[in-house]
């Protein structure tokens, strides 16, 4: 059978930064070891006065097309996901080939294209639209291009607005891709929630403590969907798990839990015995209130082991590298994941081709989604062509009434005008509000 995957991935950072223990956390009066280390973050990404969610995806993409010698006719279907769209009807992604067709001798009238929604997971959602439309025969040899792009802004005074950014993520997938091949099994765990939403608003209405519980269960289901399909999952099978990280501090919490789900009947469980005692088992408490106190302290104790922790440093922790500098860029979110452990193997000189990477994607309303995939033989070339570290240190960075204004200038009901605090360099700029924006 024919592999399917992501042959090349190419991310563009908004241009500002927010340094949130430095410039973030002293107007809100809070310890900057809220952010550091409770949260995980240093710094978000914010875009400039003439970035937006179409500059960005367009940028990216027009990045990754140049890269790969990409034309126009290679290009069979574009997809963007994102939770950011301003426009109810027309898709983000017919303005991002109105900019590419600025550029290229051709157009995109032969490409289909499409906006997928939901919340975070979208990104993932469509990269399956492409699989299942390639290895349905319905390509005509043409790869996909698959774009996550997003503004996380949360309104001013929010919780969440410790946890905004901005960034997009496109990826281009094809057959006999480079970068990882997609496993056919999937998990997952969906239900009605409304711990996150955004009913006709631009800012998320949150019950952010209930988001990290809803994120949590439906990633418990998900693993468990996944094992259903795919079999049990083991603790050495895979090299790293890159996760929907809104905030690293997320993650450490989704890692424990994936950890003893993993490890349970295992002779890791067995190993942890004389130290922490066996996992807690539902027959053996008079109640569940009983049980889930037995599980709270349990995990409690897995979490300090030394062979939990070491697991996290090596499976966990450099997945989290880009996102502790750009904030959440919720439909990117995971992609930036897999890319920050890539970028690390690739520096420790770690060989990964035809290692598996465990891929946890989540999305409020809420829907969370396990797969596999196996690193691909040209990962290599793929990761070294990667300048994210480079932009992430190019970006200007704000002072906090930068950032009110620059937050002021992103609110489509403000939409005040800004001077821009860098200077656009061969690149698309979004150039005024309305139906008719042009961005050139
Ligand atoms: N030193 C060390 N740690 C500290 C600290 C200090 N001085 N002060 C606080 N902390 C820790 C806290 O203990 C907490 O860690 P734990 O959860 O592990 O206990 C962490 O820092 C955050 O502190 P608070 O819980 O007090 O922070 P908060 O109440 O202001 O907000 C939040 C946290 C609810 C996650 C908020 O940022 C939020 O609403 N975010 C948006 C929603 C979100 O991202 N939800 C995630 C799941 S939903 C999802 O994933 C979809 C998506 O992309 C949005």
């Amino acid at each position: 059978m024919t592999a399917v995957g992501i042959d090349a991935v190419e991310i563009w950072t908004g241009k500002l930064k927010l340094d949130l223990p430095e410039t973030f956390a002293p107007q809100k009066g809070d310890d900057p070891a809220k952010y550091t280390k409770g949260l995980g973050l240093r710094a978000s990404s914010f875009p400039d006065a003439y970035e937006d969610i179409v500059t960005m995806a367009s940028n990216a993409a027009y990045k990754l097309m140049e890269r790969k010698g990409l034309e126009p006719d290679d290009i069979g279907r574009i997809d963007v996901a994102t939770e950011s769209a301003f426009d109810n009807s027309k898709p983000v992604s017919t303005y991002v080939a109105g900019c590419l067709e600025e550029v290229y001798d051709e157009d995109f009238h032969h490409a289909n294209k499409g906006e997928r929604k939901f919340a975070c997971i979208a990104g993932t959602q469509s990269i399956d639209d492409a699989y299942n439309w390639i290895k349905a025969g319905r390509n005509r040899g043409r790869g996909a291009l698959v774009i996550a792009t997003d503004t996380a802004l949360y309104a001013r005074g929010d919780a969440g607005e410790a946890t905004q950014g901005a960034g997009a993520v496109a990826m281009y997938i094809t057959e006999d891709p480079s970068l990882v091949e997609l496993s056919h099994a999937q998990g997952y765990g969906s239900a009605d929630e409304t711990d996150f939403l955004k009913p006709n608003q631009q800012f998320p209405s949150v019950d952010g403590k209930r988001s990290v519980q809803v994120y949590l269960s439906r990633m418990r289901e998900a693993l468990e969907d996944y094992e259903s399909v795919a079999g049990d999952v083991e603790l050495d099978g895979f090299e790293y798990a890159p996760f929907h990280t809104p905030f690293p501090g997320m993650v450490r919490k989704a890692a424990l839990l994936a950890y003893r789900h993993v490890v349970r009947d295992t002779e890791h469980e067995d190993a942890l015995a004389d130290e922490i005692g066996r996992q807690p088992r539902p027959g053996e408490f008079e109640d569940d209130d009983a049980y889930q106190e037995a599980i709270r302290e349990y995990m409690d104790a897995l979490g300090d082991t030394e062979q939990y922790q070491d697991w996290y440093a090596e499976v966990i922790d450099p997945t989290l590298s880009i996102s502790r500098e750009v904030g959440n860029w919720y439909t990117g979110s995971v992609h930036i994941a897999r890319m920050s452990a890539l970028l690390e193997a690739a520096e420790e000189g770690t060989e990964m081709a035809g290692e598996t990477l465990l891929v946890g994607s989540y999305g409020s309303g809420a829907q969370a989604e396990i797969h596999a995939e196996t690193v691909a033989d040209g990962w290599k070339d793929e990761i070294e062509a990667c300048d994210i570290y480079d932009q992430i240190e190019d970006r200007y960075d704000i002072s906090f009434s930068e950032y009110e204004q620059v937050h002021d200038r992103h609110n489509h009901e403000k939409r005040v005008e800004l001077e821009p605090f860098t200077q656009p360099e061969g690149e698309f700029v979004f150039d005024g509000w309305g139906p008719m924006n042009e961005r050139k």
